[in-house]
């Protein structure tokens, strides 16, 4: 069922103490107004409305792709209020309007399609989604007749203390009536505690109008939680941290600690990998099946294969294919390709180069803007040469070449098929296929020099 989604995030976020905006702050890799789009967009959302104020400019540039329409806020005057200025800039509301916050990020797409289906089986002018916390304080109180239908909403501020008494509480999140929220929200004033225009108002003015409304309990309070501060950032982070990590274990991933791996919303992982410790997943990061990554590693929008090592490195757009292994201590950046069977070991930096079939840069090398061929192999503490100050060269491997330890390649340079280049060479110019390239001194040998230089030495004391 297509619906029009609201989402509440104008708020100041002065508890945060920061230069952002509050729903600019991240939950895992994510801002918090990221997962309340993404919640209503699962759900079904056909049009999305972000309110802005604090911080505006902000969010709005964060959000420019994502197909959602901005309006802004200027006086921040209450949540019934908000919804007012939406109404006033899209003229009015057709279908059903899910209304939500910015700053809510735990919620669940189901919850919300549950609460769209409940309106629409109910032609209800509004179905407010309630929960029970362990501590209500703070919260709007759920007013019941004695049949139990929903008469209205009283927030803390204004509640007797009978009232206070109440368990069921306001989650913040509705679905309205499109039509009749259009003709009816400018009911609501500002004649309460906090002179503020409460959306929760809607609730008793419709009950009074004999409209029918109704409350959806979540059965989950958690899901609901909102964030204020750094400590309820750390408390939701820990929260969808664990939900993201069962449901991964639930699909045949094994986790050591699951509080100990961090996985994106938008991250995949295959069948029968496993995740040790210290690891984050971020971004739009696949990992196949059979895999181990970690510890300590870090993956942001990393494309791995099946059967693939992955030990204490970081990969960032990048991709490795089957049966790679890379690490300890491996840094594959910037669109690098290693093909099939091939390897990064360890302390060796990898950037925009290709690494062929069964080609191996094992230990303390730098591999920048290069083509490796199959069955290369790469000399420990080798270096392709690729910046000359100003402009980024390209290194061409061809297939089978080997290539000693500590050869400098000056890019850009070609070294063709079957090449052999000795150790410690400086390689300037191109190097033919089936050639061998040396570039470095003849080695003097002085025989009984040291032992002179040794004895000299010792008659100084
Ligand atoms: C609101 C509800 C309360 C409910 C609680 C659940 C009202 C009057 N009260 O209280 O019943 O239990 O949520 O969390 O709605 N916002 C705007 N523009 C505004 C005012 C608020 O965008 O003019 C946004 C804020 O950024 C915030 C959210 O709406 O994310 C909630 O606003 P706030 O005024 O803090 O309401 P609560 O006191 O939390
Ligand atoms: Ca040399």
């Amino acid at each position: 069922m297509p619906f029009t989604a609201i989402i509440l995030a104008a708020g100041e976020g002065t508890r945060m103490k920061s230069h952002h905006p509050k729903v600019m702050h991240k939950v895992l890799d994510h801002p918090l107004v990221w997962w309340a789009v993404n919640s209503v967009r699962q759900a079904g959302a056909s049009r999305v409305i972000v309110v802005v104020g604090n911080g505006a400019d902000e969010v709005r540039s964060y959000l420019a792709d994502a197909d959602v329409e901005f309006v802004e806020q200027a006086e921040r005057l209450g949540t019934g209020h908000a919804v007012r200025v939406v109404r006033d800039a899209v003229g009015s509301f057709q279908g059903p309007v899910v209304v939500t916050y910015g700053d809510s990020p735990l919620v669940r797409p189901q919850t919300i399609s549950a609460l769209v289906d409940a309106t629409r089986a109910a032609h209800a002018a509004c179905t407010v989604l309630t929960m029970e916390p362990p501590d209500p304080t703070g919260y709007g109180r759920i007013l019941k007749d004695a049949t139990g239908a929903v008469t209205g909403i009283v927030e803390e501020k204004d509640a007797t203390p009978e009232q206070r008494a109440i368990r069921d509480c306001n989650s913040g999140v509705y679905c309205f009536c499109g039509g009749r929220l259009t003709a009816n929200i400018d009911k609501v004033d500002n004649k309460n505690a906090k002179g503020e225009y409460y959306l929760t108002d809607m609730v008793g003015i419709y009950a009074s109008m004999g409209e029918p409304v109704q409350a959806v309990a979540c059965e989950d309070y958690r899901e609901l939680l909102g964030v204020n501060s750094r400590s309820q950032l750390a408390v939701a982070t820990k929260i969808m941290q664990r939900r993201i990590n069962e449901e991964l274990m639930a699909q045949g991933v094994t986790i050591l600690d699951p509080d100990q791996v961090w996985v994106g919303p938008e991250v995949s992982v295959g069948m029968d990998t496993v995740l040790m410790p210290q690891t984050f997943l971020w971004g739009k990061t696949t990992v196949g099946e059979a895999c181990t990554v970690g510890p300590n590693s870090r993956l942001e929008n990393a494309h791995v294969g099946n059967g693939c090592v992955v030990d204490e490195t970081i990969i960032q757009d990048s991709t490795i294919d089957n049966n790679v292994k890379c690490g300890p201590r491996a840094y594959i950046r910037g669109g690098a390709h290693f093909c099939d069977g091939s390897k990064a070991g360890t302390h060796v930096e990898i950037k925009g180069s290709e690494v062929g079939e069964g080609s191996k840069v094992p230990h303390l090398s730098y591999i920048g803007d290069a083509r490796l061929g199959k069955n290369v192999n790469i000399g420990g503490g080798s270096i392709t040469c690729n910046y000359d100050g100003k402009h980024k060269s390209h290194t061409e491997i061809g297939d089978h070449v080997f290539v000693g330890s500590d050869t400098m390649m000056v890019a850009p340079v070609t070294i063709g098929n079957n090449a052999l280049v000795g150790a410690s060479s400086c390689i300037t110019s191109d190097v033919p296929a089936g050639a061998l390239a040396l570039e470095r001194s003849k080695q003097v040998v002085i025989e009984g020099w040291a032992d002179k230089y040794w004895e000299k030495l010792e008659k100084e004391d």
